[in-house]
């Protein structure tokens, strides 16, 4: 018999090296309990959050959090059942409302996970004839879905505007296209040039679906993410999103103004063949979406915070993963796996969780440690997070 999982080996053994050293496993962190979206309690001790995603911090918002509870007294727990079953309440038709209220778009389907939206829109509307021209950085999600659809995958250069052009030239113009971006990369904290890219695609026939789960609620005069800081969001076809970013919760979504979008929820798989999202949650995310359409000041001091990081950084001597900063996502460039996971360690030890990221997650065999901001770190605290990469970044030769 051939051991299936004897392809891990090298995964495992490259694991059991770093852990043997003596390190505290970077993958395996549990907090013991959370303070407030910036402060939890790890290995016993007060760590400042700086890796989390929860760029509004509405995760404790006492509205968000009430509407939470109010619903698991008046729903139950769960659905037990599918969007196309018994799994649509009021509060999944509540939320699908204010994610049209927030976009202005006609239409929004609610999915369990942002993964879920990609891989279910992606697949269903790009099928084996079809094209997908996608930014080689694209999230794992968006592969998956490429690849549950069977479509014919076309890569491009990231954020490399002449080599989409130059691919969409080449493929036959009649055939269906999807060109698949992102708002913001995850990885680097960059932003896509959507008003170039989508120009390019519009001109060559594409559809667009923009993934803009990283500026949800931050970029944006109103939030609605890069494709309205860019001027475009009337041209792109289709915006997918998760709950478990900025929304604070979890759940996925797309949003649409295409006439025949609703037939997606009979023929969609990753929406038919599965729960839909607890009362509870659906709740929490539609509460949490109307409050971010009026938080102005909130993405004004996160654009604050994350200039106030990028450039202490630097001045550190970081290498980050970008000349300015984009988005509320800063990247610290490692040399390698094992700087970086002894930095991760000296970071959780002064008080402060970053995460760490690797190959394949990461572009071009980068290791990082990467810093997500929240709209309700003080100005205090990103300098209590400079003090500690300062103090980490010497202790482990990082920096001198
Ligand atoms: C760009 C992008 N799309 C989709 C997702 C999936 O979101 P979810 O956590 O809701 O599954 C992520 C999650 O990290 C992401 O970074």
């Amino acid at each position: 018999m051939t051991d299936l999982f004897s392809k891990f080996d090298p995964l495992i053994e490259q694991r059991e090296t770093l852990l043997q050293s003596g390190l505290t496993d970077p993958f395996n962190l549990v907090m013991e309990k959370v303070e407030s979206p910036t402060v939890a309690i790890c290995n016993g001790r007060r760590t400042i959050l700086l890796g989390t995603y929860n760029y509004m911090g509405m995760t404790f918002d006492p509205e968000v959090v009430g509407a939470g509870k109010n619903a698991l007294d008046e729903f139950g727990s769960g659905t037990t059942g599918s969007r196309v079953l018994n799994g649509t309440y009021s509060g999944h038709r509540a939320v699908e409302q204010a994610l049209k209220d927030f976009y202005a778009m006609d239409h929004a389907m609610v999915f369990s996970t942002g993964y879920q939206a990609n891989l279910g829109v992606i697949s269903t509307i790009a099928g084996k004839d079809d094209y997908i021209i996608l930014d080689i950085d694209s999230h794992a999600s968006i592969y998956d879905g490429c690849a549950l659809g069977n479509a014919q995958i076309v890569p491009f250069r990231h954020n490399d505007v002449e080599a989409l052009e130059k691919r969409l030239k080449r493929l036959p113009p009649e055939a269906g296209k999807l060109v698949v971006l992102e708002g913001v990369y995850s990885m680097l904290g960059d932003t896509a040039p959507l008003r170039e890219m989508v120009a390019v695609s519009k001109a060559n026939g594409a559809m667009v679906l923009v993934d803009e789960a990283h500026s949800m609620g931050f970029i944006g005069e109103r939030g609605r993410g890069v494709a309205e800081a860019q001027g475009v969001i009337d041209d792109v076809d289709f915006i997918i999103g998760t709950f478990s970013k900025s929304v604070g919760t979890v759940g996925g979504f797309c949003v649409s103004n295409h006439p025949k979008f609703e037939i997606l929820r009979l023929v969609c798989r990753p929406y038919v063949f599965t729960a839909s999202l607890p009362p509870s949650v659906v709740a929490t995310a539609a509460t949490s979406i109307r409050k971010l359409m009026d938080s102005a000041d909130k993405r004004a001091h996160l654009w604050e915070n994350s200039k106030r990081l990028h450039a202490g950084l630097r001045q550190l001597g970081f290498k980050l993963g970008t000349g300015e900063p984009q988005s509320a996502i800063i990247a610290v460039i490692m040399p390698d796996l094992e700087t970086g996971a002894a930095m991760w360690e000296a970071l959780l030890n002064e008080g402060l969780y970053v995460n760490l990221a690797r190959p394949p997650a990461t572009p071009a065999g980068m290791t990082l440690l990467r810093c997500s901001l929240c709209a309700l770190h003080s100005e205090e605290q990103v300098g209590e997070i400079l003090g500690m990469f300062a103090a980490a970044g010497r202790a482990t030769g990082c920096i001198s």
